[in-house]
This record gives structure tokens, sequence and C-alpha cells, in this order.
């Protein structure tokens, strides 16, 4: 979306700092980080592992505490936000993809789809999510069960569940860190398909060179600092 010409960030961040440990083991993970987001854009982020992408990650998505600095998110900055309001934020705005699906084992494709929007004691808007199973090629699979699945179809699943709360942002840790080539092409096709298709924001880590080359935008992160 854009407004008077100019790309609406839906995220930035102020001097993002991030500290673990204290002392001897203490761990700067993130050094004043300052980027922004645009809305409706999918951005990739690079770097090599400890160099902080999850955390960055984290941070963003108010899972971690930040240890100085500002996230801000549509205007709002979540260190103002205490948990329950932290929590309601993120389960109405946001959507997750981990390299591990989680899904539930005992409950069928379509309920684990729409766990979040049921957790959340929301309307499920059955055209939407009958439009995402579809665009994620799903509609012969809602009645199995995940350990019937493939690792490429239950991620597909994981990205459906992710997208039916009709999430503004989603937040993905190499979500195709545990599929073949061929696969990972697929998903990533199917995901790049969706959030087009719902003008939803993409924030993704990657290893995959391919992958980050997708995107609308690359950051890269070294030791901590955006290079
Ligand atoms: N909970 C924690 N406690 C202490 N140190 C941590 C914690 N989480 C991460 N770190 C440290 O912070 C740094 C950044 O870790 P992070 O997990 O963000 O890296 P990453 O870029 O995601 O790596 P990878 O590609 O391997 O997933 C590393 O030095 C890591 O050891
Ligand atoms: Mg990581």
């Amino acid at each position: 979306m854009s407004e008077g010409g100019r790309d609406m960030i839906i995220l930035n961040t102020i001097d993002l700092c991030k500290t673990y440990g204290k002392n001897e083991n203490k761990v700067e993970a993130l050094k004043n980080i300052n980027l922004s987001f645009e809305k409706g854009k999918f951005t990739s982020i690079v770097g090599p592992s400890g160099s902080g992408k999850s955390t960055l990650l984290h941070t963003i998505a108010g899972l971690d505490s930040i240890s100085s600095g500002k996230v801000i998110i549509e205007g709002t900055d979540i260190s103002k936000l205490n948990d329950e309001e932290m929590s309601k934020f993120r389960s109405e705005k946001f959507g997750f993809i981990f390299q591990s699906f989680n899904l539930i084992p005992v409950i069928n494709v379509y309920d684990n789809i729409i766990l979040p929007v049921e957790i959340d004691n929301k309307k499920i808007d059955k055209k939407y999510v009958d439009k995402i199973i579809e665009l994620l090629a799903l509609s012969d699979k809602v009645n199995k069960f995940p350990n019937e699945l493939s690792g490429g179809q239950q991620q597909r699943v994981a990205i459906a569940r992710a997208l039916a709360n009709k999430p503004e942002i989603i937040f993905a840790d190499e979500p195709t860190g545990n599929l073949d080539s061929k696969t990972t092409n697929e998903v990533m096709n199917l995901l790049k398909t969706c959030v087009k298709e719902f003008g939803q924001t993409l924030i993704m880590i990657t290893h995959n060179d391919e992958i980050a080359k997708m995107a609308d935008k690359c950051i890269e992160i070294q030791d901590g600092i955006v290079i």
C-alpha cells in the first residue's frame, strides 16, 4: 500500500539492542539495529549462523524482550505493551512459521489450520480459509492427520495455519530448512502467492540464496550488525 506515493512502513526498529547473559557470559546478539519494513513487501534476512537473525525476528515479533532501543509496529512502541496486550497484539496481527512444523498430531489438517482462530475465539471466515487451503494445494488433505503427510505438505499446513488469522505480518524462521530443493520451491511459490493475494508483509530468515533473491528486499546480518 502506498500513501501519497510513498511506501508505508509497517514495522521499524530504532537502535535495537539485545544482550544475553552477564559478565563473561555476555553476548551482544543485536547491536543498534535500525531497520524498517514496508507493508505488503517480502523481506529476507540472511547471515551466518549465530549472527543474530533469529534474535532479530523474535525481538521484532515481541516473542523476546529487548535490552534497549525501540520496536515500533504501526505506530505502537511494543515495549509499552504489557504481556497480555502483547499477546493480543501478536495473535491479531502476526503469523509465525518455523523450521519445525509444530502441528498437533491428534487433530486433522483442517483443525490444525483453524486452531489459532479458535484459540482467539474468533469466527472462522470459511471462504478465506478455503481459499488458503486451495492456494496451498491442500484441498484433498484436510481430513488427513499430520503424520500422513510429507514434510512439504506438513509445512504447507503450517503456512495455512499461520495465515488463518489474516495476519498483517508473517514472521518465518527458515521455513524451508527441513525441505528438499524441489519442495522448497513449491512451498515458497505458494507462500509468495498467498502473501501477494492478501497483501501481507513477509519477513523471512533463510540460508538459501535462491529464496533470499525472491524477496523485494534482502537484509544481511553479521555479528549482530546490519551490513
Ligand atoms: N537464549 C539465549 N541465551 C544466550 N545466548 C543466546 C540465546 N539465544 C541466542 N543466543 C546467542 O546470540 C547470538 C545470536 O543467535 P541467533 O540464534 O540469533 O543466531 P542465528 O543467526 O539465528 O543463527 P542460526 O543461523 O544458527 O539459526 C549467538 O551468539 C547465540 O549463541
Ligand atoms: Mg536462527
